[in-house]
């Protein structure tokens, strides 16, 4: 064969592998809204960028007529390119329209491979999944294929961004491997992610529900907390992909790069955002938009456990982890899905080198048999544990009511932050006044001529004491009482001179976090 020939034919046998499952099977993914596994690669990465790997590699399964079937790259595209103007990432999709996506061992193999250059080239992973989960033909070399999935996502968790994208269906265990990485994105009507689908559920449990119903976008926005962001559009998903890269480092060995910075904007006036009355809600975002570069806020997780706010800011051009109790919703308590919610952001911080901005404002864990019974005190462990272990720089804030458990476990001095500061609004005590008198001055209320006067008195004689910053001030627990309109000021600073934090821990392998 001559060159040029060699040449055509590498195009005809490269043409033939790129039509995926062909145009009726294209069709039929188009007619449900959703781009090709090719389409959403190019329309995610910096154009031309996209250079694929193992364009030719095949299954080797010959049972149930397998032998016969030409599975064009083996429903999966893989290789790497660069994102958001030059940041290099490794990136998979499946192909839904090869086999319905459906994960084999070659499949697979082509993930870890990936997976594999990622870590050692030091770069974020994007893994978009459009799959009926594990190719039933090839039986426990798909399972196979899987747990050497799950494996590398386990092992390149903390080491490089994991980014999981639900476009289709993402079903049985495959769902793993996106609860492995560390942010998930879905589409409105086009991801539905769950273990065991509606026609399991009806035949062993006899109840019907629809795919939407049980593992639908909403669903894991809103109810389960699975997926961190949600979109209306594969478009918009793209946009909130490249956002939430511009805000992280490429690994863990990097710290995110600076942009320059830019003052607030003037519509958030911070010495209006909170209420004078202290029993009154506020929206706590108000406050980081009142503080942040250019009023910006990248907020993680929006849509569940709205009682605690996370998300990126930056500050004098740099990335900071926020989290901070939303008065908003449950007064700001901590309880069971919130402290999942913040645990998992700080340790996600603290792995890429992210400093952490806390802001307090609640009167502590949320009471009763339910939480109880869930399990908050299994779960609050864990974000007493993620503090405590984090060694980057941690501001704390204290805006309004630090309560009991709440002012230990949002960030105190007491787990290792390295700068407190107080509003002169702070409240700073064991609990709330009115329940404090009612313990501690029980028997002088009951004694009393005239409870009710006696019990406001002794609110107003706790209140007097612990409802301030001071008490916690002159402890050197809180470092300095500042007003508002220097909360930006401090906060740089804070960042400026800890920026060389450098912690050091006790040897040991790993610690036994409460999950
Ligand atoms: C092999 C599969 C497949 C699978 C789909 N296909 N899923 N082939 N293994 N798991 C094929 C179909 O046979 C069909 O091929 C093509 O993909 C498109 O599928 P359709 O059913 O026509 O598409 P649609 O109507 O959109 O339905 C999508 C679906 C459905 C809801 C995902 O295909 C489905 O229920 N699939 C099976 C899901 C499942 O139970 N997976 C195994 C989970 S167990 P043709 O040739 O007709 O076009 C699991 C264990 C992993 O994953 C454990 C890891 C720890």
């Amino acid at each position: 064969m001559s060159i040029a020939s060699k040449i055509l034919d590498f195009f005809t046998r490269k043409s033939k592998v790129v039509e995926g499952g062909g145009e009726k099977a294209i069709q039929k993914q188009q007619a449900m809204g959703k781009m090709t596994a090719r389409e959403r690669i190019e329309s995610l990465l910096d154009p031309d960028s996209f250079q694929e790997m193992d364009l030719f590699v095949e299954h080797n399964c010959t049972d149930f007529n397998m032998d016969k079937k030409q599975l064009n790259a083996d429903g999966v595209v893989t290789g790497t390119g660069t994102i958001y103007g030059g940041f290099p990432v490794a990136i998979y999709a499946q192909d839904f329209t090869v086999a319905g996506g459906s994960l084999g061992l070659a499949h697979a193999r082509k993930i870890t491979k990936l997976m594999d250059h990622a870590v050692k080239f030091g770069m974020p992973i994007i893994g978009i999944n459009d799959s009926g989960g594990a190719r039933i033909q090839e039986g426990v070399n798909s399972l196979a294929g899987y747990g050497e999935i799950f494996y590398r996502n386990t092992r390149a968790s903390g080491v490089v961004p994991q980014i999981s994208v639900i476009l289709g269906p993402c079903a049985g265990g495959a769902v793993y491997s996106p609860a492995l990485t560390d942010f998930t994105f879905v589409v409105d009507k086009i991801s539905k992610m769950f273990i065991t689908g509606p026609e399991v559920i009806k035949s062993v449990l006899g109840e019907e529900i629809s795919m939407e119903d049980l593992g639908g976008a909403r669903v894991h926005t809103e109810v389960t907390g699975n997926a961190h962001f949600f979109a209306e559009s594969e478009i918009e998903c793209f946009e909130q992909i490249k956002k939430l890269l511009s805000y992280i480092p490429w690994n863990n060995r990097k710290t995110a790069d600076a942009i320059k910075p830019r003052e607030p904007k003037i519509t958030y006036d911070i010495t209006k955002v909170i209420p004078s009355d202290p029993r009154k809600p506020y929206d706590v975002r108000n406050v980081i938009k009142s503080i942040s570069d250019d009023s910006d806020f990248f907020e993680i997780q929006d849509g569940w456990a709205k009682n605690v706010v996370i998300g990126f800011a930056r500050f004098d051009g740099a990335t900071v982890g926020i989290v901070a109790n939303q008065p908003m919703h449950l007064a700001g308590v901590l309880d069971v899905d919130s402290s999942d919610k913040a645990a998992r952001f700080i340790r996600y911080c603290n792995a890429f080198n992210i400093p952490l901005l806390t802001l307090v404002d609640l009167p502590g864990y949320l009471p009763g048999a339910d939480q109880e019974h869930a399990g908050v005190i299994r779960h609050g462990a864990k974000i007493l544990y993620a503090y405590s272990e984090a060694t980057v720089p941690k501001v704390t804030l204290i805006l309004r009511k630090a309560y009991g458990g709440g002012y230990i476990a949002m960030c105190s001095r007491h787990l290792g932050a390295d700068f407190v500061y107080a509003w002169p609004t702070a409240e700073i005590a064991v609990m709330g006044s009115e329940g404090a008198a009612n313990i501690i001055f029980r028997r002088e209320i009951m004694a009393s001529s005239d409870p009710e006067k006696t019990r406001q008195e002794k609110i107003k004689e706790y209140t007097d004491k612990f409802s301030n910053p001071y008490v916690a001030a002159s402890a050197g627990h809180v470092d300095a009482v500042i007003n508002p309109e220097d909360t930006r000021k401090s906060i740089i600073h804070a960042l400026m001179v800890s920026k060389n934090k450098e912690e050091v821990t006790v040897k040991r392998k790993h610690g036994i976090a409460p999950f």
